[in-house]
């Protein structure tokens, strides 16, 4: 992946992206899914609005580690959108939101561009400043939300205050997102891929087919999208035909309709993460068999001699390594974490590689078939 540098020239620079702002969730009970999150994920109370606030229809907690802000928003109404959006989703994501220097001209770029608008740019004020707000659809009922905040200093958004409490797990290492990952339905990934080029300046620097990207019984092709600095990278899959039911289309069926498939989190030691959030009740997928391990000289190639991290422990947690020309990368999958198999979570540790361990597709899949095979879905 040498020409990495060269491929992101190619994108264009009429949306600068300075990051990820923030990932909101709609769920059916933010109270409790804020418990869950620190708890099991190691996040801590940040900020909160609701009833005691002055926002009577809603109520969201911003929780954080690190770069990462997860806001979780639950409606306080039967007939609130959000609502809807739980009723056909389950517990979901519903936003994806960047920040950005200038959130007018980025509603501008993308909806003259093709993006259908979901809000107009918006001031929101306190005493702490204001803010710029604006926001695009994307795949599904999935959102983009464009956020400038130079001109704010409160913790999170005008009408969050902060929030602590008596109950603070401590953080398990998770530093920012690396990459979320959409669905989309059958044909439709290069329509998406498009709408990231066009709508919204992205490259895609990485591809698999479904030759690539199989096991014995179903299959799936990915395209990974990058905006021009890097550090928003969004893969899009769309589900291929196999003997089975790809793992992609469960999604859809229980999802139904194209959506945020998983957001990798990056740790700098995932044995250590890992570890605590198995201890602390988050259900990963299960290891790959022993010859996966064995195998683990030949898969890493030149890169063997840099391997830091002993190779027993890593079959005990069950994490996944691969390479590529660059180095190294450790991950994890965690199993859903609603009820609905839906939306998980990957922990990645990145050693100088940065593909997206495209050597342990067939290992990962087979261990979401053993998941689908149990829910009667493969
Ligand atoms: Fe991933």
């Amino acid at each position: 992946m040498e020409n990495l540098e060269k491929i992101f020239e190619g994108a264009q620079d009429f949306l600068p992206l300075l990051g990820t702002d923030y990932v909101e969730l709609y769920v059916g009970n933010a109270k409790q899914a804020a418990h869950y999150y620190k708890t099991a994920f190691g996040f801590q109370s940040y900020a909160y609005a609701g009833l005691e606030t002055g926002v009577s229809d809603k109520v969201s907690y911003v929780l954080k580690q690190d770069k990462i802000r997860l806001v979780l928003t639950t409606p306080l109404t039967s007939d609130s959108a959000i609502n809807h959006h739980i009723v056909k989703h389950g517990d979901a994501v519903k936003v994806i939101a960047l920040w950005v220097e200038d959130a007018t001209k980025a509603f501008e770029e993308t909806t003259k561009r093709g993006a259908k608008p979901y809000f107009e740019p918006i001031i929101e004020k306190d005493a702490y400043g204001e803010t710029v707000r604006s926001g695009i659809h994307t795949y599904g009922e999935t959102v983009h939300i464009f956020v400038e905040r130079k001109n704010y200093h409160g913790i999170f958004l005008p009408g969050f205050q902060a929030h602590t409490s008596e109950y603070n797990p401590t953080e398990v290492g998770l530093k920012y997102i690396d990459h979320m990952v959409g669905n989309v339905g059958w044909n439709e990934m290069n329509t998406w891929v498009k709408w990231y080029e066009e709508v919204m300046g992205f490259v895609n620097f990485l591809s698999f087919d479904d030759k690539q990207i199989h096991t014995e019984y179903s299959a799936l092709m990915s395209k990974v999208m990058s905006n021009g600095n890097g550090r928003i990278k969004f893969p899009i899959n769309e589900p291929a035909k196999g003997k089975k039911k790809s793992q992609i289309e469960e999604y859809l069926d229980f999802y139904e309709s194209a959506g945020v498939q998983h957001i990798a989190v990056a740790t700098d030691d995932i044995i250590t993460t890992v570890t605590q959030m198995q201890q602390r009740g988050v259900e990963f997928l299960s290891a790959p068999p022993a010859s996966y391990y064995q195998a683990i000289p030949q898969r890493l190639g030149k890169h063997f001699g840099l391997l830091k991290e002993d190779i027993q422990t890593l079959e005990k947690l069950g994490i996944l390594i691969d390479a590529d020309e660059d180095g190294y990368l450790l991950q994890i999958f965690t199993k859903p974490v609603q009820d609905r198999p839906t939306l998980f979570f990957e922990i990645i540790q990145r050693m100088g590689a940065k593909g997206f361990g495209a050597g342990n597709f067939k290992a990962l899949f087979e261990s979401i078939e053993r998941e689908q095979a149990k829910r009667g879905t493969l």
